[in-house]
């Protein structure tokens, strides 16, 4: 039986009517966005599971602080409250603000990394590897073997292995590594925790080779909710003292300030030296903004400021991953092939096996995404092949990613129990029809730019 989910620690206060669109609309829907979950206008999707990324909604805390934001284009007071909550939450000295996630990536990489380099992640993000790209770097995924069984019950499948790790600084050599980056928790291999004790180690092997060690922190509080409830030395610290510990493991981050802290817009890095600092002001002011603004308004940075402080709070992290667990638990007894164990910020189903007829090079999770979409109006998003595979430019070959993933990824504090048992009962009708779908999908337009093919691309279902 799936487990209790505690009741909301919040009640609600204002209400955005959502509704499911016709059979016939969602056919037109599905054709007019190119089969893409990207192509679709919202209003055509009852339960929009494509993103935990400034979905979430504000508490009335936030809102309030809206008001007393500081609109001056320097040395604002919204900027002050930021660094503030950024210091006692997260120990950091030096804040910057940028708009979101990717812009803090294009301020780290475009101004620490340089052409041939190569950064050791445990695994990056799609927008974060196009940053890599973008500056002709290269990643190296050092991830535990254990992401990429579906089953293995591994408490922090997020974890970096530390002899890839060694293999990969040996091999490349510490002048062609700027820094080592850990994804907490690891979004690319189904939302796992990376443990406490891992983080130390990796920043012992960081430190040994006087390389950096940055955190993609997007979902840092999740993570140190993991590390409480699963690393037995830490039980007895709170929440809000494991991510401090976290950090303390960190010479810098990038953080998505979209998903765990709460906020619709914003982002933030946080670094611990002057001389960091400096050199990456001069690309935040080239591309996002002033270095106290970062391209957000005073009052996005106030709401931020709370939304740091309030990512923390127990009942709610405890709430929230327990809504995720209940919907992966609901999937699972019905027979749906997901990745365990359950994630912090979305479910992970395993297209692959959902629907083993259907060849990777045909992209299965983007089949099932279109599938879900057509039986309940439900958005999810496939991070498979689509996403992630490799095209050799001179040869055409293509590589295929390990993991053949679609994810129903959670807002925060936006849908209720019933909404996600409506999503466990949609996609069970679709599980049982499974073996009925016997369409590919192939890409008739792809943007120029490369690891961005899975938000524009253009799709049509071919038979198989
Ligand atoms: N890092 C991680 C781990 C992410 O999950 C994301 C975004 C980013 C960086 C980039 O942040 O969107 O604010 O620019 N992930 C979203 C997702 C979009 O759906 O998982 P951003």
């Amino acid at each position: 039986m799936a487990g209790k989910v505690p009741p909301e620690p919040f009640r609600i206060k204002m209400v955005e009517p959502v509704h499911v669109p016709g059979a016939e609309d969602r056919e037109k829907a599905l054709k007019a966005g190119h089969f893409n979950m990207f192509g679709l206008r919202a209003a055509d999707v009852y339960i929009d599971l494509l993103t935990d990324s400034g979905t979430g909604a504000m508490s009335k805390q936030q809102w309030a602080a809206i008001m007393m934001g500081d609109e001056a284009y320097a040395g604002a007071d919204s900027f002050y409250s930021l660094k503030k909550s950024v210091k006692d939450v997260l120990g950091f000295d030096y804040t910057i603000p940028v708009h979101q996630g990717r812009a803090a990536e294009n301020v780290v990489f475009g101004s620490l990394v340089k052409e041939g380099d190569v950064i050791p992640f445990n695994m990056p993000f799609d927008t974060t590897r196009g940053h890599v790209f973008n500056v002709g770097a290269s990643s190296v995924d050092c991830v535990i073997d254990e992401a990429f069984d579906r089953e293995n019950l591994h408490p922090f499948k997020g974890n970096v292995d530390l002899k890839k790790l060694e293999k990969t600084i040996a091999r490349y050599g510490k002048d062609r590594i700027p820094f080592i980056m850990v994804t907490i928790t690891n979004n690319s291999g189904g939302g796992q925790p990376v443990s406490l004790q891992n983080l130390r180690d990796v920043s012992a092997a960081a430190k040994k080779h006087a390389i950096p060690l940055l955190l993609d922190a997007a979902r840092m509080a999740e993570n140190a909710w993991f590390i409480k409830h699963r690393e037995k030395e830490f039980a007895d610290l709170s929440v809000g003292e494991i991510l401090k510990e976290t950090m303390n493991t960190a010479d810098a981050i990038t953080v998505s300030c979209k998903k765990d802290p709460l906020v619709n817009i914003g982002g933030l890095i946080a670094c611990r030296t002057e001389e960091m600092y400096y050199k990456l002001t001069p690309r935040v002011i080239l591309f996002e903004g002033f270095a106290t603004y970062g391209g957000l308004a005073g009052r996005d940075l106030e709401a931020l400021a709370v939304g740091l402080r309030e990512m923390v709070n127990e009942e709610h992290l405890t709430h929230r991953i327990a809504q995720v667990r209940y919907l992966g638990e609901l999937l699972s007894e019905g027979g749906v092939p997901c990745i365990h164990p359950i994630g912090g910020h979305a479910v992970f189903i395993d297209a692959g096996a959902f629907l083993p007829h259907i060849p990777q090079g045909s992209y299965p999770a983007d089949v099932l995404s279109v599938e879900i979409y057509r039986e309940g109006a439900i958005r999810g998003i496939g991070l498979g092949a689509l996403a992630f595979e490799n095209v050799d430019e001179k040869t055409g070959e293509r590589t295929f990613p390990k993991l053949e993933l679609y994810r129903l990824a959670i807002n925060r504090r936006t849908y209720t129990n019933s909404h996600m048992e409506y999503v466990a009962e949609t996609i069970l009708d679709v599980y049982k029809r499974r073996e009925s779908i016997n369409y590919g999908l192939k890409v008739t337009y792809e943007p120029p730019v490369k690891g961005l093919k899975h938000f524009l691309a253009h799709l049509e279902p071919v038979k198989l």
